[in-house]
């Protein structure tokens, strides 16, 4: 009978343990959510008809959870910052195992090819745009609920949400050779189109219940083996002309997120300069223990950038030494040091600057 007791008690132990663990999170955050792009994406175009997936060798050869569908050798820069935050890797939405307890420390709605507009890599098949993503977590919020209830709004308005989405935009839109967006705007007012809907998207997340914002610029995408090989780059130096597109973009989303922080109440922006990051890395790599900034390590065509990597090809001796993975994407070395950049970085001008002094406010 006392052991029976015994027992008892010490399952209530375990049941508040847990429960305190799932509610309160074990790591320095409850959860994590993100959004965005083939830079984010775990695995969510698995179980989509499109040709942007990473779900066969030799993707996830570095990676100890193997072939996953992200689109590197290892981990991308949302697993690298997700270990430095205490939390495990976030699930994707799609993965039909991604319900119950595996959302409670977050939910990943990243989809490659997809980008802010609803018709950014259509070139690719079926992809989950922004504005899609956002249907996504109203779907998880519903499901939060009916495990967490009251303290449901709780739990999201301490989760820190991440996005990276843009660079798609630009790529597989914009830059397309008969892209109908470039025959309408010119950089500038595509820019601001862009800058528009995301700054919708943001609000519509904040009216979820979000308050914790990490938002990643776009990156030197002048500068990836795919844009050195369509604009036939002889040296390998990165392409001027579509990074003063970024960057022109950049200078926009760092003023949206300025006022965002100024206007709504309680949440926290942070403005992750990666664009400036990456390029740092790329014009410095041998700093940074890098062999390599401009040929993708796996790979087709020049600087082997313009053809996937694909089955059929054997990737480099030593990842480690290769900023590009592939055509598109870093490697697992490049988004180690990139999540230390975020977590630990002189992020912007005013407090808190990094994601560590973000979840810790
Ligand atoms: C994008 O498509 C979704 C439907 O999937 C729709 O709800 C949304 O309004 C569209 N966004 C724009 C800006 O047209
Ligand atoms: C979320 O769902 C609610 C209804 O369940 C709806 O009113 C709202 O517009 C949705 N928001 C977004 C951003 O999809
Ligand atoms: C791979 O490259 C890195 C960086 O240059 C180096 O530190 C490491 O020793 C290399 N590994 C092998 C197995 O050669």
């Amino acid at each position: 009978m006392a052991s029976l007791f015994f027992f008892f008690f010490f399952f209530c132990q375990l049941l508040l343990g847990l429960g305190r663990n799932f509610v309160a999170g074990a790591g320095q955050v409850p959860a994590m959510f993100v959004f965005g792009d083939s830079l984010v994406d775990p695995g969510n175009n698995n179980q989509l008809l499109t040709l942007a997936k990473a779900d066969y060798k030799p993707h996830g050869i570095d990676f100890p959870e193997g072939t996953t569908g992200r689109f590197c050798n290892g981990g991308t820069v949302v697993d690298h910052l997700g270990y430095l935050l205490g939390l495990p890797l976030i699930p994707p939405f799609n993965n039909p195992d991604t319900h119950g307890i595996a959302i409670l420390q977050g939910v990943n709605y990243g989809s490659a090819a997809s980008g802010i507009l609803n018709d950014t890599g259509e070139l690719y098949g079926n992809r989950i745009p922004m504005d899609e993503q956002l249907q996504n977590f109203n779907a998880t919020i519903q499901e939060l609920s009916s495990m967490l209830l009251d303290k449901t709004q709780d739990h999201i308005r301490r989760s820190l949400f991440l996005l990276a989405p843009g660079s798609n935009d630009y790529i597989n839109n914009y830059l397309l050779p008969l892209s109908k967006r470039r025959s309408k705007y010119t950089p500038e007012t595509f820019a601001n189109l862009l800058i528009q809907q995301f700054g919708r998207q943001l609000k519509d997340l904040y009216d979820l219940g979000a308050r914790k914002f990490l938002i990643v610029n776009i990156s030197p995408i002048g500068c990836i083996p795919n844009q050195l090989a369509s604009h036939g780059s002889d040296t390998g130096a990165c392409v001027e002309s579509v990074n003063q597109m970024a960057s022109q973009y950049n200078r926009k989303l760092k003023e949206m997120v300025d006022q965002y922080n100024a206007q709504l109440k309680e949440s926290t922006f942070l403005y992750w300069d990666a664009f400036s990051f990456a390029l740092n890395v790329i014009e410095n790599y041998a700093n940074y223990g890098f062999k390599n900034q401009n040929t993708a390590c796996c790979g087709g065509g020049k600087w082997k950038g313009q053809v996937l990597c694909l089955p059929v090809f054997s990737p480099c001796q030593n990842r480690s030494e290769y900023v590009f993975w592939d055509p598109y994407h870093p490697t697992d070395a490049f988004n180690v040091i990139a999540s230390k950049d975020a977590y630990q970085g002189n992020l912007q001008a005013s407090f808190p600057r990094n994601v560590q002094q973000l979840v810790e406010s």
